[in-house]
Formats: C-alpha cells, sequence, structure tokens
C-alpha cells in the first residue's frame, strides 16, 4: 500500500513538472525504506510464480510491445547514444506511468510526438539498475526516450583494434542475458514481456553492424545499416555487433559473419550447421526465424555462445580444427526452438530454456555424429553434473532455483543444463522416444512465442503426458525432479564403450602395469582425451604429470578444452612447467567457464594467487565486464 503510494506521488510530481533532482532525492530516501520493509517480508512469503524478480518495470500495467532504436556508435567515447521510440499498449485502463529498466544510462529527454514528457529516475538497485518512470500522456501509444549509454555498460564490450584478430578496427558487441540489455536500451527488461524490434545502427563507415534481426549479407556497406525483427523477441536476445565483419555462406540458410583470419576456419568447422538445423526441424518443426548465421567473435566474448535470433554469437575458442567442440553450435541452434520460440518467463524457470537446450543438443548430435558420439557427449556432461550436485549448495541444486535477491547471473551451473536434461531425458526412457519427441512436437507449436512459468509446463504436462502415460509416469517423481535437490533415484545413467577403453588405460598407467608410452592411443578421439585427463587422479606426483606431458604434451596442447583440464591438474599438483601455457591461457581467453575455474584453483594458495593477480591484471583490459566481476574476487 505504502509503495503505491509512493508510486502515485512520484506520478504526481513528475507530472507537476518539478525538477527532476530534487524529487528523486527525497523519494531516494523514502523508497529506500519500504524497499528494506518489502524485502524483510519477501523473505518469509512464498515466491510469486510468474514475478520477475529482476525487473523493476511494469509490463503488467502498461506494456512496451515493439522497440524501435536509432543509434550511433561512438568508438571513441565508448557510447552508444541516440533513440529508443517504444510503442506501448495498456494493459490496465487508467494507468499514467511507464517504469522501464535502465543501468547507468544517462537520459536526455523523453517525449510523445514533438511534446516533452516527464520523467524521473528512481532508487537505483545495486543488482537490477535505476528504473525510470515516464507518466504518459492518456491517448498516447508511443514515447520516445533520447539517451546515451555508459563506458561501462555491464552489457556492452569495446574492443581496441589490438583485442581484435586483425588489428585495425574496434569491435563492439553486446551481451544482454540475463539482466544487461538495460545497460544500453532503456526497455521492460524481462523475459516475459516480449517485444518486436527495428533498428538504425551508424557507425564508422567501413566497419559492419549485424543484430540478432534479419541481417542482408550483400548489405552495402556505408556505415548506415538497417534491421528489423518482426516475431516478438524477450528483451535479452536483442544483440548488436560492430566489427571488420566479413560473410561466408555455409549452406541455403546458413552463414558465417568473423573477421577476415577467422572466416574460412569457421565455415570449416561449423559446416554441419545446415544438416543440424535440417535435422532438428525433422523432428521438432519448421525453423521460425529465417536465416540461421554465426557471429564468430573475438576471445574475449565471455560465454561460449549466445542464441541470440538469427544470428548465435560464438566463442572462437571452439575452432579446434576437428569439430571436436560444435555440440556448442548444436546447442545455441537448439535454442532457436527451446529458448527463443518458448522463453523462460523468469530467470526462476531459466531451466526451460537450457534443460530442454541440453536435451536437444544431444539429440542433435546424435543425429548428426552417430550414437557413438551421443554417449560420450553423454558421460561427460553426467560428470559435470555430478561435479556440481557435490559442490553446489542444496538450494542452488533446485530446477526451480529461488533467486529473490540474488543476481540473475548466479544461475549460472550445470543444473539447469544437465539437470534439465536428465529429467527429460527420464521422460523419454518411460514413454519411448517416438512418443516424447512427438511431444516435443507438440510443445514447442503450443506455446510459440509465448514465455511460460515452470508451472505453465507443469499444468501442459499434467493435461499431456501425465494423462496420455498413467501407467508410465508419476507427478509426484516429476514434482521431485523440479522442485527438490540432488538426482531422484533411478535416474538414467550414460555409458560410453569408448570411454572403458580410457578407464581401463588409466587402470593400466596408475597401479604400474603400463607405461604412459605404452598405452595405445592411437585411435583416439577428443572426446576420449578429455575424459582421460579429466579423469586423472586429483593428486599427482610432479614425475607423474612429467611422464604424461613427455609423452602427450599436454602443456602444448591447443585444444582448449583439454588445455583447460590439464592446467586445473597443474595448479592443483603445482606442476610448475605448465605455469607459461597457464599465464598465456588467462591472457589470451576470456571465456569465463573456461578461466574463472583456473582462477578459483590458484586462489588456494598464497603463491597461485600473486600468479593469478599478475594474470588478471595484464588479461583484465581484455576482459569483458562479466569475466572482470565473476573473477577479481580470485585476486584481491
Ligand atoms: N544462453 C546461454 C548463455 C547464458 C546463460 C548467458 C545464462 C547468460 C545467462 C547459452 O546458450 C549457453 O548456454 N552457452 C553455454 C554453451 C553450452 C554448450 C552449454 C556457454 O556459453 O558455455
Ligand atoms: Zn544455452
Amino acid at each position: 500500500m505504502k509503495k503505491q503510494i509512493l508510486a502515485s506521488l512520484v506520478v504526481l510530481l513528475a507530472l507537476a513538472g518539478c525538477s527532476k533532482n530534487e524529487h528523486s532525492e527525497t523519494l531516494t530516501t523514502q523508497s529506500s525504506e519500504t524497499a528494506k520493509v518489502e524485502k524483510q517480508k519477501s523473505a518469509k512469503t512464498d515466491i510469486q510464480v510468474g514475478k520477475d524478480y529482476h525487473s523493476l518495470s511494469n509490463p503488467d500495467e502498461m506494456k512496451v510491445t515493439h522497440v524501435s532504436l536509432d543509434l550511433t556508435v561512438d568508438f571513441e567515447r565508448k557510447v552508444l547514444a541516440g533513440t529508443a521510440e517504444l510503442t506501448l499498449e495498456k494493459i490496465k485502463a487508467d494507468v499514467k506511468r511507464l517504469i522501464l529498466d535502465t543501468r547507468d544510462l544517462t537520459m536526455t529527454a523523453v517525449t510523445a510526438g514533438d511534446k516533452k514528457v516527464p520523467f524521473s529516475l528512481l532508487e537505483e538497485d545495486p543488482y537490477l539498475g535505476t528504473p525510470l518512470l515516464v507518466s504518459v500522456p492518456k491517448d498516447v501509444n508511443k514515447v520516445t526516450v533520447a539517451y546515451e549509454t555508459s563506458p561501462d555498460a555491464s552489457g556492452v564490450q569495446w574492443l581496441t583494434p589490438q583485442q581484435t584478430a586483425g588489428k585495425q578496427h574496434p569491435f563492439l558487441f553486446t551481451q544482454a542475458q540475463a539482466i544487461h540489455a538495460r545497460s544500453f536500451i532503456p526497455l521492460q527488461d524481462t523475459p516475459k514481456a516480449r517485444v518486436t524490434y527495428d533498428a538504425v545502427i551508424r557507425t564508422p563507415k567501413e566497419l559492419l553492424a549485424v543484430m540478432s534481426a534479419a541481417n542482408d549479407p550483400d548489405t552495402e556497406r556505408d556505415g548506415v545499416y538497417e534491421f528489423n525483427m518482426p516475431q516478438p523477441i524477450p528483451s535479452y536476445l536483442i544483440a548488436l555487433a560492430v566489427g571488420d565483419l566479413q560473410f561466408q555462406s555455409m549452406g541455403e540458410r546458413t552463414g558465417v559473419y568473423a573477421e577476415a583470419s577467422w572466416l574460412a576456419r569457421a565455415a570449416a568447422e561449423f559446416e554441419d550447421t545446415e544438416n543440424m538445423l535440417i535435422e532438428t526441424e525433422k523432428r521438432y518443426g519448421e525453423y521460425s526465424w529465417g536465416r540461421y548465421d554465426l557471429l564468430i567473435l573475438p576471445p574475449s566474448f565471455p560465454f561460449g555462445g549466445m542464441e541470440n535470433p538469427r544470428l548465435s554469437f560464438i566463442t572462437p575458442t571452439v575452432i579446434a580444427g576437428d569439430k571436436s567442440l560444435v555440440a556448442l553450435i548444436a546447442h545455441e541452434l537448439a535454442h532457436s526452438w527451446s529458448g527463443n520460440t518458448i522463453t523462460n518467463a523468469t530467470w526462476r524457470d531459466l531451466w526451460l530454456n537450457e534443460g530442454f537446450t541440453t536435451y536437444l543438443t544431444y539429440r542433435i548430435m546424435e543425429f548428426i555424429y552417430g550414437t557413438d558420439r551421443y554417449n560420450m557427449e553423454l558421460v561427460l556432461g553426467a560428470q559435470d553434473l555430478a561435479a556440481d550436485i557435490a559442490e553446489l549448495p542444496e538450494k542452488d541444486q533446485i530446477l526451480a532455483i529461488d533467486l529473490r535477491g540474488r543476481d540473475a547471473d548466479d544461475v549460472f551451473s550445470n543444473i539447469p543444463y544437465e539437470k534439465g536434461a536428465l529429467f527429460l531425458r527420464e521422460l523419454e526412457d518411460k514413454i519411448g522416444r517416438d512418443n516424447f519427441d512427438q511431444f516435443l512436437l507438440n510443445y514447442f507449436e503450443h506455446f510459440a512465442f509465448q514465455s511460460i512459468t515452470t508451472e505453465q509446463f507443469i499444468t501442459y504436462l499434467d493435461e499431456t503426458l501425465l494423462a496420455q502415460y498413467p501407467q508410465q509416469l508419476d507427478k509426484a517423481r516429476i514434482l521431485k525432479w523440479i522442485f527438490e535437490p540432488g538426482i531422484p533415484a533411478g535416474a538414467p545413467t550414460a555409458s560410453s564403450d569408448a570411454f572403458t577403453v580410457v578407464d581401463n588405460a588409466h587402470k593400466a598407467w596408475l597401479s604400474g602395469e603400463e607405461k604412459a608410452a605404452d598405452i595405445n592411443t592411437a585411435n583416439w578421439n577428443y572426446h576420449q582425451w578429455k575424459y582421460f585427463v579429466d579423469n586423472l587422479p586429483e593428486t599427482m606426483t610432479v614425475e607423474q604429470m612429467s611422464e604424461l606431458d613427455a609423452v602427450f604434451n599436454f602443456t602444448g596442447y591447443q585444444n582448449n578444452e583439454i588445455a583447460h583440464s590439464w592446467l586445473l591438474h597443474a595448479i592443483n599438483n603445482d606442476y610448475k612447467v605448465a605455469w607459461d601455457r597457464l599465464y598465456d591461457y588467462l591472457t589470451t581467453i576470456g571465456r569465463n567457464k573456461l578461466v574463472k575455474p583456473l582462477y578459483a584453483a590458484l586462489s588456494k594458495t598464497p603463491e597461485g594467487k600473486a600468479f593469478a593477480k599478475k594474470a588478471f591484471d595484464v588479461a583484465k583490459v581484455g576482459y569483458h565486464p562479466l569475466t572482470i566481476s565473476a573473477n577479481e574476487g580470485y585476486v584481491q
């Protein structure tokens, strides 16, 4: 109640055209009191299903339905500056306030037509940013916000020419998931509310802009680029990159954008993308987005991949030369169905995006590369999951995770991914693969272009699989999967004959029966090597590490995943021979999943920490803000 009064007060003040600063200060003090009380209350009450605790905006009252951007990319000042015109739909008839999420944005004016509209900034929340309150006059359904971003925007990375492959031109990319779109566009930054968008992006003439929208590979490079995304998407899928990019086609609907020196290698590595698209469509329904292209980013991209619609953003660290890491492409492609077409309504429901996508990834790998590959990928996934279950607190092992009061980026563990996928694999096992595929096809169609909660998914299960297969499925067990920590007993397991060979090699070597040089590794593939290194004992002597290194050259290994596993052993066993390589690794790769465990392991000893600090201080200028904030704690 108090909150409502406050909000109306703000509107009144804004409507009265009072000077923004004076009043926002008073409001700040009062609303921080209210916020405290609210917080204490919510800690005791139950979670409100479908409420997005990571947005302060009000789409339930007045919804933004379309965003129209006109932005100039200023590499010198490291800002995006221009306007966002928002089309509004009033959900509650008499509502006059529009609340947008922003973070570190500078707003210069808000207008409707050519008239100024009152606006003010509300209290800043450390995780959620600073809400922007706009009073919308009656009968107005479009407002335009003139603004610019901060050089430190959490969702934008500005790279100097030196940080690119070509070294000639600067580079820019955005990463909006989970709640960073608000750092470059004032909008309702919640996956609950979907928007269509269009954009005009103005860049230096020699550069190309691409977006998560229709991209024309043959566009004239004149520094003014226009985009249109006609399907409604959640805000975290709005994405932009600008750089000295070239395009190469890989198939009828697929192609790759990259800096020139990566282009041919990337197109060869990912040449199966078109087939992945075709095979996925066969089972799960038509691809809804037109083209599917990949954008290869500089190595500071903080993730493996990001499923920006029509244009997945991809780390170059997966270009291994042997297609060994292309599950990442299958994953980002699969999001075109699970994630982009059906979207998690809030970040608590992230497992609906990532669990379904991880399940589909395994299936796509089998469609394209066969059952042996499928089994190996499953075992490696199961091991990652087991490691997280052993380490994470119980509350973080729950699929429908409670994120109230936490940073949305905290959900990044194997739980939504691998536990989510394992749950779906159990459903598949129980009702049969064809039936489960049919279910998925229906599910994708049923909720197409909607954002849904875990509870909506459960209701849908009730109406479909639970009704159709009462003998095979058990509701209580399904709820256990979704709402309880750990893995229910009797969950599906995975095994791979190719890995039995590796297990035997481990045993023979560790017992002293066989020297490393005598292990017959002639036909081993990437996955066997990865499994071999991952499953070496935690504690080894320097002699043992040296023997392996002398025979297999793990320290010089170019595959970034295997190098990562080896470097972890090198840290944990104080194997200093590999530390030059470790330094090189940490200062050239910014993918958080690869560097974070290394920093964490280094931080456990004073010597390791000093080394980590040295590497971090050098690497930092090239790291993405997300990688910096995830790791700075380890070097302090
Ligand atoms: N959508 C995610 C990345 C993400 C998740 C960003 C949550 C921010 C918050 C993307 O699809 C993803 O899962 N990437 C993985 C790859 C994968 C093969 C598991 C990654 O980047 O490691
Ligand atoms: Zn994903």
